[in-house]
């Protein structure tokens, strides 16, 4: 071996110990992964590709000139997942606890620029104490520069954030801009200031798992899609996820060879409603029955649970599923459900994935909680992102399609492709009861009752919207596959594009 190839390879086996021995086993006894070793599960085996790897701050406050370690905290380059080409960077903690230099951000940086050119997605493995404090404003002009290019990158390249460790101050609004956000449970946290902080300020005593742990986001901020139990089962998660996305806004999304019948039947659906309108069923099992191999990546599955979002396949092909749960609060839209189907809306549309809609929704819920909180403007946002989307939209209304909800659900009216209907819709202003009290003001309880089934006759059915054109097909439930796959390939050439603007102004 020559001298030069020998000293690369000391160079190349120091810079991967990062912060040495006693601090990787310190991760490890976190039940934490070392950063390459994070890597090597997310990445096909061996397809990883280092970069930078001699990179090293340059920082001479505070002794620093004296600590020097290759890499400088973070592990960046490219890998693929199944064969598919992903950009990647994976924070040390073993190295001045992954906080971010200026020459850590401009790593970071130069594998977001490369995943933009060549068009491919990037996921961020985060495990950082956040900018590094002997650095000061230069660590934080690298936050920047990071944050900049998660804005220019949204809707061009999928980008995924795994926080596997600590996420703090500023540092969290670079994964809050990415698509999407996995936590590990009991070892990640995010909060914009810690409980010390919130102690001082506030008074308030709360534990870090209490104030940005994954079960916190979980469920009661959305700020993470998923809480998962430890790295590994993390990174396979990721890796499973990726499968379903296309690698830019201009590829389509990848094929999943499947072995389902396109045209395989299922009678039990044509049971699954209930004949008591108020009582639920679980549209989960609706999702499982119609999928290719019932494979469902669900997003968000313990926050607004009254909707459903996430990833299936048709023919092998992606798409994404808005779907209203009866089971929880009737399915009725309200402002947490409303953002969240909005947002995976927006994505699926950025993202050229067809969107399916299952739509058994008995409105927006009533109330001064929801009035006061703004459920005018929240609710605005999933009508505005469905009627912007020009992406395939197949909509199956299953039961109730009451109100405005009717409207918002990837209605006809805003630009639905294929609406279908089971026998057992019910497309109306509101619930039977409700209109009756309206409109039949006075009435003694008789009267109310013949007019209550008077409304449920005229409009507990489909048939009325679909005399009018605005239900394209009143479909048997068993064929519900069958009918989309059937549309989504008629789809598959659909053009349609919104006027030139610079971008819209969607209620925020
Ligand atoms: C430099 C840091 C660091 C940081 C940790 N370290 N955070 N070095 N800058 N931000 C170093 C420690 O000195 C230590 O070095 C090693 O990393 C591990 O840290 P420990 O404290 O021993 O680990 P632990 O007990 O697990 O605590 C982890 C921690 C804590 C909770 C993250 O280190 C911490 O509170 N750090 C500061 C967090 C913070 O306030 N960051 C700034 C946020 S503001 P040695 O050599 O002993 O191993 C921010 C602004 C961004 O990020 C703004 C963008 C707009």
């Amino acid at each position: 071996m020559s001298a030069n190839i020998a000293e690369m390879e000391k160079r190349r086996s120091a810079a991967r110990m990062g912060g040495g021995e006693a601090r990787i086993e310190a991760q490890h006894a976190r039940g934490k992964l070392t950063a390459r070793e994070r890597l090597e599960v997310l990445l096909d085996e061996g397809s990883f590709e280092e970069t930078d790897l001699y990179v090293h701050h340059d920082c001479i406050d505070f002794g620093m000139e004296k600590k020097q370690i290759p890499g400088d905290g973070v592990v960046t380059g490219s890998g693929t997942i199944n064969g598919r080409l992903v950009y990647v960077y994976s924070q040390d903690f073993t190295v001045f606890g992954g906080s971010l230099s200026n020459r850590h951000a401009q790593k970071i940086c130069k594998v977001m620029d490369t995943a933009m050119r060549v068009g491919a997605p990037v996921i961020g493995l985060n495990d950082s104490g956040g900018a590094r404090i002997q650095e000061g404003v230069a660590a934080l002009a690298g936050y920047a520069e990071v944050f900049q290019r998660n804005v220019l990158a949204s809707g061009v390249v999928p980008q995924l954030s795994m926080i596997m460790g600590p996420c703090a101050g500023g540092a969290v609004y670079s994964p809050a801009m990415t698509d999407f956000i996995f936590m590990v449970k009991d070892s990640s946290y995010m909060f914009v200031t810690g409980p010390d902080v919130v102690k001082t300020v506030t008074n308030e005593v709360v534990t870090q798992e209490e104030l940005g742990g994954a079960i916190t986001h979980s469920t009661k901020t959305s700020v993470s899609d998923l809480a998962l139990e430890n790295d590994v089962e993390a990174l396979l998660a990721a890796r499973d996820f990726f499968d379903f996305l296309p690698l830019n806004n201009r590829e389509a999304a990848p094929v999943r060879p499947s072995v389902d019948p396109w045209d395989r039947e299922d009678k039990s659906l044509d049971t699954i409603v209930p004949p008591n309108a108020n009582q639920p069923y679980d549209m989960h099992e609706v999702l499982r029955k119609v999928l290719d191999e019932g494979d469902f990546f669900e997003l968000q599955p313990s926050h607004a649970a009254n909707v459903i979002i996430g990833f299936g396949r048709i023919e092998g092909q992606t798409v994404g599923i808005v779907a209203n749960q009866p089971m929880v609060l009737a399915g009725v839209l309200d402002i947490n459900s409303s953002k969240k189907a909005a947002r995976f809306v927006r994505f699926c549309d950025a993202f050229n994935i067809p969107i399916i809609t299952f739509e058994d929704v008995p409105g927006f819920l009533p109330g001064t909680d929801q009035e006061h909180n703004g459920i005018i403007k929240h609710g605005a946002k999933l009508l505005f992102a469905y009627a912007e989307a020009t992406v395939p939209k197949i909509t199956v209304i299953t039961r109730k399609a009451y109100g405005g909800a009717y409207c918002v659900m990837s209605s006809k009216h805003l630009r639905g492709d294929l609406n279908y209907a089971w026998p057992t819709a019910e497309i109306a202003v509101m619930g039977a009861k409700g209109a009756v009290e309206i409109i039949f003001r006075g009435q003694d309880e008789e009267g109310m009752a013949a007019s209550t089934r008077e409304y449920e006759d005229r409009f507990a059915n489909p048939f009325v919207a679909a005399s009018r054109g605005y239900i394209d097909e009143v479909i048997y439930p068993h064929s519900t596959r069958k009918r989309i796959a059937l549309g989504l390939r008629k789809l598959r050439t659909k053009q349609l594009e919104n006027p030139w603007k610079k971008h819209d102004n969607i209620p925020l």
